[in-house]
């Protein structure tokens, strides 16, 4: 494909903070436009993880960027209770989404070096009929000319709640305080990293979600999609 016939392809990016509740937004975003979905901080978790199968320093960049490429990854399912990712041929859903793999992702996604790593990859999710990116950077550094792009927020005590309601959903347990500092720390490192740190791009538009239910955050940007015309 030619990349004029690419970029005619449309993204909605969705950008924010952990636990703010991207994953289900982008999901039925997905669901309803018919569109493709990538859960591009599913990436960086395989990676960290892959890094730790192979016995390789998180603190190596380098040496973690470079098992990017070998990996071959699978999204497969369209809802949270019949989804799975593939790693050379394992679902190994259940360890990538766990709190603490996201940490490690996070410590990781810091390192230009890998975040160059998967550039490419992600991009390559652009399929049509059109394509939501939920992410930190999709709509600063992924995909900067998507043509809507929404930038979710939730108090972090609000995410917690949320993040500890999605892991009893999936036979975890945590401690909503620990889960409160996990996830303020995580923030502040994605916040404040050089490369791609999380800040909305200067054409997103802000949602703050802390006192919408998941269906009043869905009608908010069912509106947004209605006016631009892709519902
Ligand atoms: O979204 P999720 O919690 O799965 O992301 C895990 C970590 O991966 C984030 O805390 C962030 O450090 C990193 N990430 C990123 N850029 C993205 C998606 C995730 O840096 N687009």
């Amino acid at each position: 494909m030619t990349s004029a016939s690419i970029a005619a392809i449309p993204v909605i990016t969705v950008d924010g903070p952990s636990g703010v509740g991207k994953g289900t937004v982008t999901r039925g975003l997905a669901t309803r436009l018919g569109w493709h979905r990538l859960d591009s901080g599913a990436l960086y978790r395989i990676l960290a993880l892959a890094a730790i199968d192979a016995g390789i320093a998180l603190s190596d960049t380098d040496a973690v960027a470079a098992l990017a490429g070998g990996l071959d990854i699978r999204f497969t399912g369209d809802h949270e209770d019949n989804e799975a990712i593939w790693v050379n041929g394992r679902d190994v859903r259940a360890t990538v989404r766990s709190e603490s793999t996201g940490g490690l992702a996070s410590q990781i996604a810091a390192a230009p070096a890998v975040r160059a790593a998967l550039l490419q990859r992600q991009k390559d999710f652009r399929v049509a009929p059109g394509l939501i990116g939920d992410g930190r950077d999709m709509g600063t550094v992924v995909f900067p000319d998507a043509p809507l792009k929404l930038f979710l927020t939730a108090s972090a005590e609000e995410r917690a709640r949320r993040r500890l309601r999605q892991l009893r959903a999936a036979g975890q347990d945590a401690i909503l305080a620990d889960l409160c500092i996990e996830i303020s720390t995580r923030d502040e490192r994605d916040r404040t990293r050089t490369v791609a740190p999380l800040v909305p791009a200067s054409d997103a538009i802000l949602i703050d979600t802390t006192l919408l239910n998941p269906t009043q955050v869905a009608e908010r940007i069912d509106d947004l999609i209605k006016d631009r015309g892709f519902l």
